[in-house]
């Protein structure tokens, strides 16, 4: 990692997937990284994990860090940057994963520091994310540095600000829509012979698969489905009973329901 020292505010779901996720990297220690969590229960949960945690001292976790990743519900945020706004050193990384608050509610606050917001997702901790970024206030040099350090976490797009929500439900509610996919297809293969863990094991072996054709392949969905529907075969059976049953229109339905809901929570502050 290119970072010295980084600090985490915040240590629940999403912070310790990203903390877990640098640890793993090569030549890291609990040295590098801190985390800052309130819930005492959680310190332990952390700390147990191997993590180096402080209290609610912000002050000592963010000491001679040169990134401070802030990681807690978006209600929580204003009140974490006014204790961090007189502490900051000028030349300190903030990076927000804070859904819904935008860099400019962010520099209304801390003025020119330097400010990064990003939209992960959990699979930071297995460096699998996709994360993408914005930046504002930065300098080239703390951009890629800051792009180095999640490029070894996953895949990293730039984006305009104003996608920053889509790719909110996209990519970081996206875990969740893929993993009711899996669950579905691995009840289906219970129904037709195997044991639960036969068929989660079968069916997340075969989503990876399935994604990483269209990585490695720079293809199409329906270029790998044509691959593998022969005419009149089984598969073309299967999938055009799912469409049948609605299974294109609910993912898109289901997108856009979280979509406007994230829009309507953030019109009305949380
Ligand atoms: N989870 C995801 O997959 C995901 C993906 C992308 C973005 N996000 C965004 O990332 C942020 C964090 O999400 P999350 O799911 O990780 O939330 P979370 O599980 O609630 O974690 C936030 C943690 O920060 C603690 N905290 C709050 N204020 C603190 C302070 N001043 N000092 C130290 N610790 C403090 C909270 O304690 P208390 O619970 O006691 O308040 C909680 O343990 C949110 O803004 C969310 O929108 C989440």
């Amino acid at each position: 990692m290119n970072f010295t020292k980084i600090a985490i505010i915040g240590g629940g779901n999403l912070g310790s997937a990203i903390a877990r996720g640098i640890l793993s990297l090569e030549g890291i220690t609990n040295k590098n990284l801190v985390i800052c969590e309130k819930r005492k229960l959680r310190i332990k949960y952390l700390e147990d994990l191997g993590f180096s945690t402080v209290d609610t001292d912000i002050k000592k976790a963010i000491h001679n860090a040169e990134m401070i990743i802030v990681s807690v519900k978006p209600q929580q945020f204003a009140s974490v940057l006014e204790e961090l706004k007189p502490i900051l050193q000028s030349d300190q990384i903030l990076v927000s994963t804070a859904t819904g608050i935008n860099l400019t509610d962010i520099s209304n606050t801390l003025g020119k520091q330097p400010i990064v917001r990003i939209m992960p997702n959990t699979a930071i901790e297995i460096k699998e994310s996709m994360t993408c970024i914005c930046f504002r206030n930065t300098t080239k040099e703390q951009e890629e540095k800051t792009l180095a350090l999640f490029e070894q976490l996953g895949k990293t797009i730039i984006l305009q600000e104003d996608l920053l929500d889509a790719v909110t439900v996209l990519g970081a509610c996206g875990i969740a829509f893929a993993l009711r996919f899996i669950r579905a297809a691995t009840q289906g293969g219970i129904e037709i012979g195997f044991s639960a863990e036969i068929s989660e094991y079968i069916v997340s072996q075969t989503v990876k698969g399935a994604a990483q054709l269209l990585h490695e392949n720079n293809s199409h969905p329906e270029a790998e489905i044509d691959k593998v529907t022969t005419p009149q075969g089984i598969t073309i059976s299967g999938l055009n009973e799912m469409e049948h049953q609605g299974f294109s229109s609910s993912v898109i339905k289901g997108l856009i329901t979280s979509y406007n809901k994230l829009i309507a929570m953030e019109k009305n502050n949380y």
